[in-house]
């Protein structure tokens, strides 16, 4: 029988490295229940001593989240051991894991130690981590610009301090692919007791390698790969999940290992992370890009009409995508059609959410002739997130055109009822909306980033608005969808200004910054 490779998933921990990517907590908890539901082995759920926040997030994934082992990284010292423990403790299956830096340009210039001062405390964390819990990963950071034979010793003394796992990070993307593997292959026969621990490797992109050099490790004994959703994390990124898992499914005649992996769950789980990061995917992306299995030109369309075959080696549905021409509902569909096609495409609703959807739902079909799957994402993407104690944009009317400056008036409602109106002048439509709001919420930000999408094509198509902000370093993704672009705009602004609110209320232990009311209608 084939050996069981075991997905490591780092989309909440490196993932969250990517410059630019910021989570909500209720952001990660969503996104590590989409990764329990993809059938992900081991979910890296944070960095616990990194930060109040990362630590509250890892906890509550660990209470939440029953079907996958639950990981927190550590520093090798007793302070981040200590809290990794306390916020997996409660995880069904926990692990820690402890990296430190292993190759002398980090050992010198970053860690300003000596090789043997880092190797005990690699062990000592190691030990210390073993007596929180059974399951304990090591990397030594920088594995591969390591030198090879202080390399094997350090494995050897922390497999015997208790490591279940060794991790071979390519912390700079500097490998290729057959040395990569020779380099494993270099571990297996040194390392007197790596019969004691699963090898797993954990490859960055920057040389655009990092799902190559992962499958040739595994070619070579390499049983836990660590990847990131979308291919998102440090710098270029990390290993893809979606190449990744599906090279190994596809290719398993040459690679021959098994998985875990429910892979009609990956469209679902990337279209998640694309919306939650904000990192859009480039159309021809591998696996889950627009353009991934479109074929445009007349001979391969021929052939595809066929037999699927002679251009795909994937089947699409495996990987759930749906089929985005198929006209699913229209103005005079029902609730129970509605929730039915939601149940097809995967997605669970409460009755709450499921009600909010359908009327977003019914007031697009008033505006949007044809509705296929793409929207209903849209829509549920939109409306699945109810926070009681935000603002909500209750309407928004803007002036504009060749003559005059555009002008904007908006009407919130408070998180404690109340709705209050104001109107502004901005440079463009968008701008006065924004200004309004703000004379409104009063919360000082910057705006970094605004970007417009198509949902579907053809006129009546809804745009999506992705807008971030920045306030003291942290950036807020605000997400939004509507036909009306400026709406889309304006309710993007919202969520991001709500994030923000949020993450600022926890920060002062509750309490709301202070916002100025200007007029107030009962
Ligand atoms: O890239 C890296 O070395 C890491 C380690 C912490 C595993 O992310
Ligand atoms: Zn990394």
């Amino acid at each position: 029988m084939a050996e069981r490779v075991y997905i490591f998933d780092t989309t909440l921990r490196d993932g969250e490295q990517a410059a630019g990517i910021a989570y909500a907590q209720e952001d990660k908890i969503e996104i590590a229940r989409q990764l329990e539901r993809l059938g992900v082995d081991i979910i890296e759920a944070g960095f616990a001593a990194s930060s109040p926040g990362d630590f509250d997030c890892v906890a509550a994934i660990a209470r939440e989240v029953r079907g996958s082992r639950i990981a927190s990284l550590a520093r090798t010292v007793e302070q981040d051991v200590d809290l990794a423990w306390r916020a997996i403790e409660h995880a069904e299956a926990p692990r820690i894991h402890v990296f430190v830096s292993s190759s002398d340009i980090h050992i010198m210039h970053m860690l300003q130690k000596d090789r043997e001062q880092v190797l005990d405390q690699a062990v000592a964390m190691v030990k210390r981590a073993r007596g929180y819990v059974p399951d304990v990963e090591f990397s030594p950071q920088d594995a591969t610009r390591t030198q090879p034979e202080y390399l094997y010793r350090m494995l050897e003394a922390v497999i015997d301090a208790g490591a279940t796992t060794v991790n071979i990070p390519d912390t700079v993307g500097y490998a290729i692919p057959d040395e990569f593997a020779e380099f494993i292959r270099g571990v297996f026969e040194n390392v007197p007791n790596i019969d004691k621990a699963r090898v797993s490797v954990h490859c960055h992109n920057d040389l655009g390698l990092a799902t190559a050099n992962s499958l040739a490790a595994v070619r070579v004994g390499a049983r836990q790969v660590e990847v990131c959703v979308n291919g998102i994390g440090e710098r270029a990124g990390n290993a893809s999940m979606e190449e990744v898992v599906m090279a190994l499914k596809t290719r398993r005649d040459h690679l021959d290992v098994e998985i875990g992996i429910d892979s009609t769950q990956i469209y679902r789980t990337s279209k998640l992370v694309e919306r939650l990061s904000g990192f859009t995917m480039q159309p021809n992306k591998a696996i889950v890009g627009r353009n991934a299995f479109r074929h445009q030109s007349g001979i391969h369309q021929d052939g595809i009409l066929k037999l699927r075959q002679t251009y795909e080696i994937m089947d699409p549905k495996e990987i759930g995508i749906p089929d985005g021409t198929q006209l699913v509902l229209g103005k005079l569909s029902g609730r129970h059609a509605f929730r039915k096609r939601l149940e097809e495409m995967g997605y669970e609703l409460t009755q709450e959410e499921l009600n909010r959807a359908f009327l977003a739902f019914k007031q697009l079909a008033d505006r949007k002739r044809d509705i296929d799957d793409r929207d209903l994402e849209a829509i549920v993407a939109d409306k699945m997130r109810s926070n009681e104690s935000a603002y909500r944009l209750e309407m928004v009317q803007v002036t504009c055109g060749t003559e005059g400056q555009p002008t904007a008036t908006v009407k919130l409602v408070t998180p404690g009822g109340q709705v209050v109106a104001d109107a502004a002048l901005g440079d463009g439509p968008v701008d006065a909306v924004y200004r309004a709001i703000n004379r409104v919420v009063n919360v000082e930000n910057r705006l970094t980033e605004f970007s417009v999408k198509s949902v579907t094509e053809g006129i009546d198509a809804q745009g999506e608005v992705t807008i971030r902000i920045e306030r003291d370093g942290r950036t807020f993704t605000g997400r939004s969808a509507d036909t009306d672009i400026v709406v889309a705009s304006a309710r993007a602004y919202m969520d991001a200004l709500n994030r923000l609110i949020l993450a600022q209320s926890r920060s002062n232990g509750g309490t709301r910054p202070a916002t100025v009311l200007r007029e107030t209608t009962p």
